[in-house]
């Protein structure tokens, strides 16, 4: 089917199954161990409508860091585009674009920074993921070249701090399908393993064989030993916001606040580093309801199995202040290139429209916590 017969977010999921290489679908859907969902607990939360209420007026405009965005959402950072699409990452540059959303590119991007920002028009906000190489003096050097580039903010990720077993990656690598185009669009979607991270150009050699799985293969430049230092090392070579993504309880909330940090990212890396640890909705209700001020200390943001507008609009109603993408983006991307990821921001934000106005809110920051109520009945 064309971009636009697709109805939700998922139907790309599915399609993607189909038609993307075994190893790109593997390495994009695969989570760690049992693969507990995060996308199950968005349905303990439901809205709470109000009725009779003006909405002459409204907008999906918001900001995060002061970088206005056209509606609560970004693109989280995902490495290896380009398994997917040949084009990889600047499909998603450029939808993004289109779309007036901000594109957190990633550390691992299968395309050239230079590529990248190359691609975005008009000044486009695009904000950099950053993983420390265990050579600190290329990170430095990173940093410097992204902020020269114009990257408005940097997002340091510390979930990855061990390895972690992504079961279908890893099966993956004994068992590779061969890509199955089944549409026109899909007919280029190639794979591509051997591309290499922009990240990575002075560390290791590229992908290729993948023995542990693309994960395993294009990590081997990060360092794995972290520490709240890092921050101060990051601080002192850009004047950027920092966004610590991968934060997964409420106490490193509060240690972020502590160290500066500008912004946080409730993230479990959706799902693959360690099985079981909450899903970030669940972090969001925790800080609601035993710390609501930090929400005016320091931005909170989520990402992890949002897949329609009505979890978008959870999420914020509980005071999240933007929300991230990360997988439906890898699989549209692979599916319909630029055109698919344009398609999954547009249904993103009909659905964000429709709930918000049938809950009686019609600009998001008139969204309030008691919009959204937590279930202790409902179990999937
Ligand atoms: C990721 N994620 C990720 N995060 C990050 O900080 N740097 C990266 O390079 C990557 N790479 C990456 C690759 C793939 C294939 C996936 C699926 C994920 C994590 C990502 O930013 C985000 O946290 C999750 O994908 C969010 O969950 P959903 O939306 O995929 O459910």
């Amino acid at each position: 089917p064309a971009a636009e017969d697709m109805l939700l977010v998922q139907d790309f999921e599915e399609w993607a199954q189909r038609v993307l290489s075994g190893t790109a679908w593997s390495y994009y859907r695969s989570a760690a161990d049992e693969e507990h969902k995060n996308r199950h607990a968005f349905q303990r939360y439901f809205l709470r409508p109000r009725i009779l209420r003006d909405m002459t007026h409204g907008s999906l405009n918001t900001t995060v860091l002061g970088i206005p965005t056209s509606m609560p959402l970004f693109i989280s950072p995902a490495a290896m585009a380009k398994l997917g699409h040949p084009l990889g990452e600047v499909n998603l540059t450029r939808a993004a674009g289109d779309c007036g959303v901000v594109q957190a590119i990633s550390s691992n991007a299968s395309c050239s920074l230079d590529e990248m920002f190359g691609a975005a028009a008009r000044g486009q906000p695009l904000i950099f993921q950053l993983y420390l190489n265990k050579d600190r003096s290329a990170s430095e050097a990173l940093i410097k070249r992204v902020d020269k580039l114009g990257a408005k903010a940097i997002m340091f990720t510390v979930d990855v701090c061990w390895a972690s077993k992504r079961t279908l990656d890893v099966r993956a690598k004994s068992s590779a399908k061969p890509s199955r185009p089944v549409s026109p669009s899909a007919s280029s979607a190639t794979a591509t393993p051997t591309a290499t991270p922009a990240a990575m150009a002075s560390a290791t050699a590229p992908p290729s064989a993948a023995p542990a799985g693309i994960a395993e293969a294009i990590g081997g430049y990060q360092d794995r030993n972290l520490t709240w230092e890092d921050i101060s090392f990051i601080r002192k070579h850009t004047k950027l916001p920092i966004i610590v993504k991968g934060v997964q309880s409420l106490e490193d909330v509060v240690q972020c606040v502590e160290n500066g940090v500008e912004g946080v990212i409730l993230s479990n890396h959706g799902g693959r580093q360690a099985d079981y640890a909450p899903a970030p909705i669940d972090i969001l209700y925790e800080i609601r309801c035993y710390r609501p001020d930090l929400f005016a200390k320091i931005e909170i943001m989520i990402d992890g199995g949002i897949r329609t507008g009505a979890d978008v609009v959870k999420a914020l109603a509980l005071g999240a202040k933007a929300v991230g993408i990360g997988r439906p983006i890898l699989y549209a991307n692979g599916t319909h290139g630029e055109e698919g990821v344009r398609r999954v921001l547009e249904i993103f934000r009909e659905e964000i429209t429709n709930t918000m106005r049938n809950c009686g809110v019609s600009r998001v920051e008139d969204l309030r916590p008691e919009m959204c109520s937590y279930s202790h009945g409902i179990t999937t």
